[in-house]
């Protein structure tokens, strides 16, 4: 089959979070299982030169707005699958990869400069699979063009939701400016008045999927919806969860060039290492009996940081060490700041995004705090097992699908989850981990559980291929 991935962010070229992760890796899984893929996505100011293999095309010409604009595409495979970037230095070239007023034009605009490529560069994909919010335009153009233009008549689009919480709101007015002017294309905008990229995705797409199953069935309750889920259940039997896979050529504590010790499932001794490598890069006392608590994560509310905020004196108290790394709302960078001033012997934060002190701190750390409000998948938990790093997690999404809790009688398990959003429930989880964190014997059973869990993207690009197979029927 023929497929062309577009999204938003993709590593190694960009990268905000779990999204990044996987538009990055699933088109190299797809490929290594024989399928022909193309990733497509913006070159952003922060992608880094070295990625780009060669300048494809320097003339693309796409009509936007009333104007042809001419953009560039650069080649590369650092992702390991066959990548165009599309360069408009007027839209990608700032600051953040996100966060302007107008972002929706900003994706309006990709996602068509991306379909004039593709008809540029071949024969029309079987499948085009959008992600998020960002890839919604491009849903109702393919669907308005299959009707009349015969080089996308059998292409099927695949719409995969990460994260419905963001929904690329926009004034209706501007529709026709991107040439969204039809009643068809009007009406898979419009949601309450206003143009929602993320709805249109949903509403046009010919096959919806979650990134995890449990997710899918979230989205479908009003409390989860985000005023999508009577769509939602509507399409319910077009709405498939495949749970994210993990690259295990980045995330991998056998071969992480990162770490000063290499480690497996069976000799845990580099672990150590790690730990004391990761006490010293925040100048912590190194003690290396004391549990290292940790959290890694874009600083909002879906993250259940509250419930840090409410437990972690109660950790402290038991003598455990705590980091985090993370940026994002000022409230919670201000408690993490306000937490080390108050044990700096005790507590270690870096503010801000640095990729080697994640893979350190899933090294180095014992234990991995995610009690997220919603989790569509959530990708460092699954990180956290193959480092033998233990999740405790909140019961929702991704996180109740990929973490099982720990059976000390049939020494089954490899986290700990609670279901409830409460600081007692988590501080329970808390202190059972606690418990057999000071059992040897349990907490190796426990940490080889997690270890020798196959999570690989193989796996998932499977499953996709069959919801392929299903958008070609
Ligand atoms: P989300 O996509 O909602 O942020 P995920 O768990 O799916 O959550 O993915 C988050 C990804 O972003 C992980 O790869 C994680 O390591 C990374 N990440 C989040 N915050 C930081 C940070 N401050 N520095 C480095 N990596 C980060
Ligand atoms: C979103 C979700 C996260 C998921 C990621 C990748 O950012 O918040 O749970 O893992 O997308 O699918």
């Amino acid at each position: 089959m023929r497929i062309a991935v577009l999204s938003a962010e993709a590593v190694p070229y960009s990268k905000t979070g779990g999204l990044g992760d996987v538009a990055g890796a699933l088109p190299k899984a797809l490929k290594r299982i024989g399928e022909d893929s193309v990733l497509i996505t913006p070159l952003y100011r922060q992608t880094k030169p070295e990625y780009l293999s060669h300048l494809a095309i320097d003339d693309l010409w796409v009509n936007w707005r009333g104007t042809s604009y001419r953009a560039r595409v650069f080649y590369s495979e650092a992702n390991g699958s066959p990548t165009f970037l599309i360069d408009a230095p007027e839209y990608f070239h700032r600051d953040s990869l996100y966060g302007y007023a107008e972002d929706y034009e900003r994706f309006a605009f990709f996602n068509h400069a991306a379909l004039v490529l593709i008809e540029r560069i071949g024969a029309p994909p079987d499948i085009i699979h959008l992600n998020d919010w960002h890839c919604g335009f491009a849903a109702v153009e393919i669907a308005s063009k299959r009707l009349w233009d015969d080089y996308w008549r059998n292409s099927r689009t695949v719409f995969s939701i990460h994260n419905l919480a963001y929904q690329g709101a926009f004034s209706a007015e501007e529709l026709w400016k991107f040439g969204f002017s039809s009643e068809f294309a009007r009406n898979a905008f419009l949601l309450n008045g206003h143009a929602s990229a993320m709805k249109a995705g949903l509403a046009v797409s010919d096959i919806l999927s979650t990134v995890s199953p449990r997710y899918s069935y979230e989205i479908q309750t009003p409390e989860e919806g985000y005023g999508l889920d009577g769509l939602l259940r509507q399409r319910s039997n077009r709405l498939i969860g495949i749970t994210n896979g993990v690259d295990y050529d980045v995330w991998n504590p056998a071969a992480d060039p990162v770490l000063p010790a290499q480690y497996n499932a069976q000799d845990l001794s580099g672990k150590l290492d790690c730990k004391k490598a990761l006490l010293e890069q925040f100048s912590l006392p190194v003690d290396l009996e004391k549990p290292v608590f940790a959290s890694i994560t874009r600083l909002t509310s879906q993250k259940g940081i509250d419930l840090m905020m409410q437990t972690a004196g109660e950790i402290l108290a038991t003598g455990a060490y705590i980091v985090s790394l993370g940026s994002g709302a000022k409230e919670y960078e201000d408690f993490w700041q306000n937490l080390r001033d108050y044990a700096p012997r005790q507590v270690g934060v870096y503010r801000g995004y640095n990729e080697d002190l994640a893979h350190l701190i899933e090294a180095g750390a014992d234990m991995f705090m995610m009690p997220s409000r919603f989790e569509p998948c959530g990708l460092n938990q699954m990180y956290s097992l193959r480092y033998g790093t233990i999740p405790i997690v909140r019961a929702v999404g991704g996180l109740d699908d990929t973490v099982e809790n720990f059976d000390r009688v049939r020494n089954t398990g490899n986290g700990f989850k609670f279901s409830e959003y409460e600081a007692d429930k988590f501080l329970e989880k808390i202190y059972e981990a606690l418990f057999a964190y000071h059992e040897s014997d349990a907490w190796r059973r426990l940490q080889r559980n997690g270890m020798t869990i196959d999570n690989s993207w193989e796996n998932a690009a499977r499953k996709y291929v069959k919801l392929y197979e299903m958008a070609k029927k």
